[in-house]
């Protein structure tokens, strides 16, 4: 038995593709291509490098190595600290949002002074949005922040009952203000860990079984599902004392929504608003975005120009997916550079069939065809 439905292609704004300086652990084509097997057409990179993206030229030189090597639409958010405030204004163009890493996580980019959080929350273009990794307590601190300094804030993968309270409670006093969560709180919780050892470590960690059930319960607080995909390789994971942060997701994150679908916790209908129609909304991929400046390529002499690159949409890109197709999740079958997943040995229904992008069958079900992935910009 089998039961196709058609989706449209899957934003994910929250992965970490590790390019440049961790290509062990992933690169722009294997990243893309876990992409495109998970469902997602376009996709967007976070600049926690190990030389964070925090100034214009190694956000050029970051942006130079995709063309030609990636196999979904792939775009960019900039590092918020001190040193990168005064090149906002020259890269507002090119960026998606700004990441602001309040608290510990992997990369340097760490901000905990709060002058320099002044500083950043004054200056970024107020008509872009700041995305933050503010864990528990410091959520509040990000929350002020943002209303002080009339920013649009977006919380990175929420995991804790009090953080959906702080959102909900500020969602409605009016604040512009939007919510992820990762799968993996979602489908785990800190009971998990033993099983996992380091596969099971990551910021912020898994939450207790209260928490987890607080968040399904109230999902309505929630815009998307993002899969903070952070792949690390077996060997980082297990030699080391303190095991690098981070679980991969792409491939997993849509299985693991679409047999919730099946588990009837979940319409299939919110699940396309999680993955697809919300975020395209908070980060403005809208369809007059896709018309006007969406797909720019740029020249050699550094401007951009709408020349030679086509927009996304929904007749032109698109997913296929069996809802009833029964599989387990299996390391060795992954794309994803690092080779394993949390969710080794989950059974799932419902799986990727096809993946169709700007009219390019890129997927199949089985093989990934044609890198045709474009680099966007806002
Ligand atoms: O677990 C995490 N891994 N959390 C983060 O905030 C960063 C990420 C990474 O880059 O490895
Ligand atoms: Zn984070
Ligand atoms: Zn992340």
């Amino acid at each position: 038995m089998s039961k196709i439905v058609k989706l449209p292609g899957l934003v994910d704004v929250h992965v970490h593709l590790r390019e440049p300086g961790n290509i062990q652990k992933e690169d722009f084509a294997t990243g893309s291509k876990a992409a495109i097997a998970g469902g997602y057409t376009t996709i967007f990179d976070m600049p926690n490098n190990p030389n964070p993206i925090v100034d214009n030229i190694s956000l050029e030189e970051k942006i130079d190595l995709a063309p030609g090597r990636i196999f979904c639409d792939l775009g960019f958010h900039f590092g918020g600290s001190k040193v990168s405030v005064p090149f906002f204004e020259q890269v507002k163009k090119k960026v998606w949002g700004l990441k602001v890493y309040m608290n510990h996580t992997t990369g340097p980019l760490l901000i905990e002074d709060q002058n320099d959080l002044e500083l950043i929350f004054a200056n970024w273009p107020k008509s872009k949005i700041i995305m933050v990794h503010a864990e528990g307590p410091t959520l509040a601190t990000a929350i002020d922040l943002a209303k002080r300094h009339g920013q649009r804030l977006h919380v990175c993968h929420l995991s804790l009952a009090s953080e959906i309270d702080q959102v909900r409670i500020a969602k409605e006093a009016g604040m512009p203000i939007t919510a992820e969560v990762s799968a993996h709180h979602l489908f785990l919780t800190n009971e998990d860990l033993k099983r996992l050892g380091p596969f099971g470590i990551m910021k912020p960690p898994l939450s207790s079984k209260k928490d987890v059930e607080y968040i399904w319960k109230n999902l309505d607080v929630l815009d998307m599902v993002a899969s903070d995909h952070a792949p690390h390789t077996v060997d980082e994971k297990l030699k080391s004392e303190n095991p690098p942060f981070g679980v991969p997701g792409l491939e997993t994150t849509l299985p693991l929504l679409l047999n919730a679908v099946a588990e009837k916790r979940l319409t299939l209908e919110r699940v396309i608003e999680l993955t697809s129609t919300n975020p395209k909304k908070v980060f403005g991929l809208s369809s007059r975005h896709f018309e006007s400046a969406f797909g720019e390529t740029k020249n050699l002499n550094g401007s951009f120009s709408p020349l030679g690159a086509r927009a996304q949409d929904d007749n032109n890109t698109y997913i296929e997916v069996d809802l009833d197709e029964q599989w387990e999740i299996r390391n060795e079958f992954l794309y994803t550079k690092c080779g394993w997943t949390p969710f080794n040995g989950v059974k799932v229904k419902g799986r990727v069939k096809k993946v169709v992008l700007r009219e390019v069958p890129v997927f199949n079900g089985e093989q990934i065809m044609v890198a045709v992935g474009q680099v966007i910009y806002p």
